[in-house]
Parts: structure tokens; C-alpha cells; sequence
């Protein structure tokens, strides 16, 4: 049986929570999205969601020393042994460097898209609060205006998709993130997808590298 060990890459709102949700259907694998683990501490007011709310909201990275425990610990658990998507993790070479000790990655995908692109898509995002699915004004509406087609959760702007949050995510993705994709590029891992192409398109793209 081929183990996937997946993690994608690209900078805010290239794709990358859409695109593991199709990947998780299509083969069967469990997602683990660091952001989403976030936001639902936050949504829970937990001790560790007030502890990171603030960071999040700026735009700034949660401290490695809670992010890597909480990955580290979620991929001992059985629902991830046959494999597993990473979605926003590693972001940094320090957290790359746990992952690999125990986690080596199949395969890294690199979703390109451009900063105004980025800008775009952002302010047109609407997450559902209550199981976090993902829709576009433009591109993905939700059937009703401002409601979950799954859940019926309203749909809400995320706290740091507004203008001053996303020019530090994109700062942050190019100084800290860029570095872990050259570390995966010398080990020959990284697949490069044209983000700016349809969401169907997209999937395609990365469905064909995983079955080569
Ligand atoms: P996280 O939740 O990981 O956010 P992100 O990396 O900024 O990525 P986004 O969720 O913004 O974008 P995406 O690429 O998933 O795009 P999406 O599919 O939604 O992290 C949030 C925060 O948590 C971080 O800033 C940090 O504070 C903290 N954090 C998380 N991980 C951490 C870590 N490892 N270490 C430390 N801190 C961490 O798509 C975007 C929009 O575009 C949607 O509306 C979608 O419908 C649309 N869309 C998608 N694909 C297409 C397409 N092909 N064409 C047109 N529209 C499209």
C-alpha cells in the first residue's frame, strides 16, 4: 500500500485549505490544518486559543514551541498512520526539521499565485463558523447568501484577512516559508502547480503528480 505523506505550500489564499479538502475525499486521508486547529481554540475561547488569538488576528506566526508539539503529538494518533495531508505546516525551517525526525513528506506541492491574486481572493473568502468549510463571493458561492451549505453555520471574514494582516502573512510566507520549500526542492520533492487556475484544474494538476 503507497503511503501519501502530503504537505501544501503556497502563499495566503493560493488554495491550499481547498485543495486538501478534495485530496482528503478523493484519497481517503486525514487533514491536519494548523490554522484551522487554531481557529477552533480561538471559536472555543480555550487557554491556548486566547494565548494565540492575537498573534493570528496581526498576522504573525503561533510560537514554534506550541505549533510543533501540537503537530507532533495529532501525527502519533492512529488516524494518521496510513498517511495525512499537512495544510500550513511546517511554515518555518525549524518546524521542518521535527517534522522530518519522525515524519519524512512523499510529497510537496507549491501553489503559485500572485500577490494581487492573493488580495483578491482574500477579501472575496467566507469561512462557515461553525465547521470552518471554505466558499468565494466569486468563485464558490455558498447556495444561500452568507450560510453553509453543509452545516448552515454562518459564513464570516476571517479575523486576518483584512488588508494589514494579509501584507504580513505574505511578508512572513516569503522570509519564513519559502526557505523550508528550497529545503524540500534539494531533497527533489516539490511539484509546482499553477495556483492561479481553476480550483478543478488545480486538483487535476495534483492528482496526476501523486499518481505518477
Ligand atoms: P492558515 O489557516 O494556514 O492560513 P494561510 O496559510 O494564511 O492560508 P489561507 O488559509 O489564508 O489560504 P489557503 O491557501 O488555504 O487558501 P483557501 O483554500 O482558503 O494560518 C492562519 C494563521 O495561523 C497563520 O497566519 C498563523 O498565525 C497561524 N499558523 C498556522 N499554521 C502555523 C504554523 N505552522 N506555525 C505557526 N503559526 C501557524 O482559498 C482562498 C480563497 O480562494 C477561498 O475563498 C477559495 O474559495 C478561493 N480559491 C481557492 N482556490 C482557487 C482557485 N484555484 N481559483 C480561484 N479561487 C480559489
Amino acid at each position: 500500500m503507497n503511503i501519501f505523506k502530503i504537505a501544501l505550500f503556497g502563499s495566503q489564499g493560493s488554495g491550499k485549505g481547498t485543495q486538501a479538502k478534495m485530496l482528503s475525499e478523493k484519497y481517503n486521508l486525514p487533514i491536519l490544518a494548523t490554522g484551522d486547529i487554531f481557529r477552533k481554540e480561538i471559536k472555543n475561547e480555550t487557554d491556548l486559543g486566547k494565548l494565540v488569538s492575537s498573534l493570528i488576528k496581526d498576522g504573525k506566526l503561533v510560537p514554534d514551541e506550541i505549533t510543533v508539539k501540537i503537530v507532533l503529538r495529532e501525527l502519533c494518533g492512529e488516524k494518521y498512520k496510513n498517511g495525512f495531508i499537512l495544510d500550513g505546516f511546517p511554515r518555518n525551517i525549524a518546524q521542518s526539521n521535527e517534522l522530518e525526525k519522525e515524519n519524512g513528506l512523499t510529497h510537496v506541492f507549491e501553489l503559485e499565485i500572485g500577490d494581487e491574486e492573493v488580495k483578491r481572493r482574500l477579501s472575496d473568502r467566507r469561512i462557515c463558523s461553525k465547521c470552518g468549510a471554505i466558499y468565494s463571493l466569486t468563485v464558490k458561492p455558498s447556495k444561500q447568501e452568507s450560510i453553509c451549505d453543509s452545516c448552515d453555520g454562518a459564513l464570516i471574514l476571517r479575523e486576518d484577512d483584512k488588508p494589514e494582516a494579509i501584507q504580513k502573512r505574505l511578508n512572513i510566507y516569503r522570509k519564513e516559508t519559502k526557505p523550508v520549500l528550497n529545503f524540500y526542492k534539494e531533497k527533489g520533492k516539490v511539484v509546482k502547480v499553477d495556483g492561479a487556475q481553476s480550483i478543478e484544474k488545480v486538483f487535476e494538476d495534483i492528482c496526476k503528480a501523486i499518481e505518477k
